[in-house]
C-alpha cells in the first residue's frame, strides 16, 4: 500500500527565524500522534538550515524548492543538488508551475534538473499540471501526459522509483479554486496510466501521486479519501501550523 505524503511548499515566505518557529509549532502538533503519513517541508533556501536544526531526528523531512541543472561552476545565484544534499535535504521540487510559468523553465531544463537531483541522492517531487485555458479547451490530459513523458522517459526503474509526482492544476494554485475530488482523481488515474505505459504496472502502482492546488483544512479529507490521491502539496495553508496540521491529521489512509 502507498503511504500518503503531506508537504508544505512555503514558496518565498518565512525568513529563517519565522521558518524555525513554524517548524517547531508543526513538530509540537505531531508529538505523540501516530500520523500515518510522511511530512515534508519545503522552505526557501535561506530558511532550510534553521528548519533542519529544528526537525532533526524527527519524522519530518526537508526539501529544496528548486535546484540548478549543473553540478557546480560559474552560475551566479544558483544552488546545486550537492549543496542541498549536504545541508540535509532529502527532497527537491522540480517543475513547479511557478518555475515553468514565471521563470520559463521547459521540459529539457527540468529533465536535467531531475536527473541531477537523482544523481546526488535527492528524491525529486516532480510537478505537472495544466493551465486554465488548456483545461477549458479539453486538453488537460494531453498536456499533463506530455509533461510527464518529456521528463520521465528514459529513466531507469531504480530512478523512477525515487520520483514522486504532484498534480497541481495551475488554475487551482493560490486561487481558492480546487479541482473537485473526482476531477483530481481522474487526472491521478490518467497519470498512473502514463507511468504504467512507460514503466509497467508494478512501478505505476507504487508511484505516489500527490494533489496540490488550494488544499485547505476543509477540503483535504475529501481529496485524500480518493484511492488514487496519495497526499497533498500545500502552499498557502502550509504557512500556519494550525491549518497545516489539520491537513496532516486528515491524511491518515
Ligand atoms: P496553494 O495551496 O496556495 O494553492 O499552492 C499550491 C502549490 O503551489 C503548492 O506547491
Amino acid at each position: 500500500m502507498r503511504k500518503n505524503i503531506v508537504a508544505g511548499n512555503w514558496k518565498m515566505n518565512k525568513n529563517h527565524m519565522e521558518g524555525a518557529r513554524l517548524a517547531s509549532e508543526i513538530l509540537d502538533g505531531l508529538r505523540g500522534r501516530d500520523i500515518g503519513c510522511e511530512v515534508i517541508l519545503f522552505p526557501t533556501f535561506t530558511t532550510i538550515s534553521s528548519v533542519i536544526d529544528v526537525v532533526k531526528g524527527s519524522a519530518i523531512s526537508v526539501g529544496g524548492q528548486n535546484l540548478y541543472s549543473e553540478r557546480d561552476g560559474a552560475f551566479t545565484g544558483e544552488i546545486s543538488a550537492e549543496m542541498l544534499k549536504n545541508l540535509g535535504c532529502q527532497y527537491v521540487l522540480v517543475g513547479h508551475s511557478e518555475r515553468r510559468n514565471i521563470f520559463g523553465e521547459d521540459s529539457v531544463f527540468l529533465s536535467k534538473k531531475l536527473r541531477i537531483a537523482l544523481e546526488y541522492g535527492l528524491f525529486p517531487l516532480f510537478c505537472v499540471g495544466e493551465l486554465l485555458e488548456q483545461r477549458e479547451a479539453g486538453k488537460a490530459g494531453e498536456v499533463v501526459e506530455k509533461q510527464l513523458k518529456d521528463v520521465l522517459n528514459g529513466l531507469g526503474g531504480d530512478e523512477i522509483s525515487r520520483v514522486t509526482i504532484a498534480y497541481e492544476p495551475v488554475w487551482a494554485i493560490g486561487t481558492g479554486k480546487t479541482a473537485t475530488a473526482s476531477d483530481a482523481a481522474n487526472m491521478h488515474s490518467l497519470i498512473r496510466d502514463v507511468i504504467k505505459s512507460i514503466f509497467g504496472s508494478e512501478i505505476s502502482q507504487r508511484m505516489i501521486i500527490m494533489y496540490g492546488g488550494s488544499v485547505k483544512a476543509g477540503n483535504a479529507a475529501q481529496l485524500l479519501n480518493e484511492p488514487d490521491i496519495d497526499g497533498a502539496l500545500v502552499g498557502g495553508a502550509a504557512l500556519k501550523a494550525d491549518s497545516f496540521l489539520k491537513i496532516i491529521y486528515a491524511s491518515a489512509k
